[in-house]
């Protein structure tokens, strides 16, 4: 694909081991690039694909789709036109449990060397783009890591998340099944997290909460569409959480879709975020979040590897 001269964009979507080396042979090959998250196994190997990117002049962008949810973006708005306040708690959650069943297999998700990290690169570093998005940039963190399971059996590499369950030979376990998290933002908002691959009845939990002076925000990826929001000046009779559906036209991109009430999917996120990617494109103009997003995430994966391991704050 990436000798063909028909083909503009390259859209890396195999497993993370790979990103670096696809990337930036595309790049050198003038393609415009969408990579999957996490961006790379290392910061060095996120650097070069960054430079890379630069140097050719094509447009580049990481997959975070939980940037493009409806609710999401609004919720963004709210923060930008000060509806919160100054913000002083982000507390989000990333939790499955998809790997629970000691039998299950040692697919490429449970390595190092192709994976990077486990439960943290691959769905905390949702939260951390998120909280990058909403709240702006890590000054420090401390953490911890906690592998349960620290054998499986050898079974296929490929198929994440419906792996064929192994036989008898085992391997070794060389990722996080959890990581817990607490953070300080360059604006003072203090943060929270966790992500789990071991948080039974949790399929997809992704949520987090924002506490402002003025208001707060609450959104759960199991209910996309909905935003839980409180504002402090509320009547008294009438405080607490609203819940809206935010499906109407005043809600980014929903106005693309259908009337008022009729939800959209995880699918939309993609559509929205590759829609962003072509209009970058078209425009000529580098949308977010990019490759210089994507380093960032990995450098706040790798402080936190780095805290777990000397049990000591880690500075950005
Ligand atoms: N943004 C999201 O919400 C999201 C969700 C799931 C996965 N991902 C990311 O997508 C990537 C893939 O994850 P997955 O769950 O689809 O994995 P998967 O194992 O289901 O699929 C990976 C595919 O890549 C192919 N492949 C492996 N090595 C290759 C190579 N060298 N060249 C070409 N093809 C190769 C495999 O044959 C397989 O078809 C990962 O980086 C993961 O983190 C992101």
């Amino acid at each position: 694909m990436i000798e063909r001269d028909d083909i503009d964009v390259i859209d890396i979507v195999t497993p993370n081991h790979t990103h670096a080396e696809i990337a930036i042979a595309a790049a050198e090959a003038g393609k415009h690039i969408i990579s999957e998250k996490p961006l790379a196994l290392t910061v060095e190997e996120a650097e070069q694909m960054y430079e890379a990117v630069k140097k050719h002049k094509v447009k580049h962008m990481i997959c975070h789709n939980y940037r493009y949810v409806p609710a999401v973006q609004y919720i963004k708005k709210l923060i930008d036109d000060g509806r919160l306040g100054r913000i002083y708690h982000f507390r989000a959650n990333y939790l499955q449990d998809w790997i629970m069943d000691p039998n299950f297999p040692l697919v490429w998700r449970l390595k190092k060397e192709v994976s990077g990290s486990g439960a943290l690169g691959d769905i905390g570093a949702h939260s951390i783009d998120l909280a990058r998005f909403l709240i702006g940039e890590f000054k420090e963190l401390v953490g911890t890591t906690e592998t349960f399971i620290k054998e499986r059996p050898i079974g296929e590499m490929s198929g994440g998340l419906k792996a064929q369950s192994g036989g008898n030979e085992v391997g070794e376990v060389t990722v996080d099944d959890a990581v817990a998290f607490i953070a300080r933002f360059e604006n003072g908002t203090l943060g929270t997290f966790e992500a789990s691959r071991f948080a039974g009845g949790n399929r997809n939990k992704n949520k987090f909460e924002i506490n402002g002076e003025k208001g707060s925000v609450r959104w759960d990826m199991e209910n996309m569409n909905n935003l839980e929001v409180f504002f402090q000046d509320d009547e008294p009779g009438l405080q607490g959480f609203r819940l809206i559906n935010c499906t109407e036209e005043h809600h980014p991109y929903v106005g693309a879709y259908w009337p008022a009430g009729h939800i959209i999917g995880y699918e939309h996120t993609f559509i929205h975020l590759i829609h962003e990617f072509m209009k970058g494109i078209v425009e000529d103009y580098q949308p977010t979040p990019n490759f210089e997003d994507g380093v960032k995430n990995q450098k706040v994966l790798e402080a936190i590897d780095q805290s777990s391991e000397t049990k000591q704050w880690v500075k950005l």
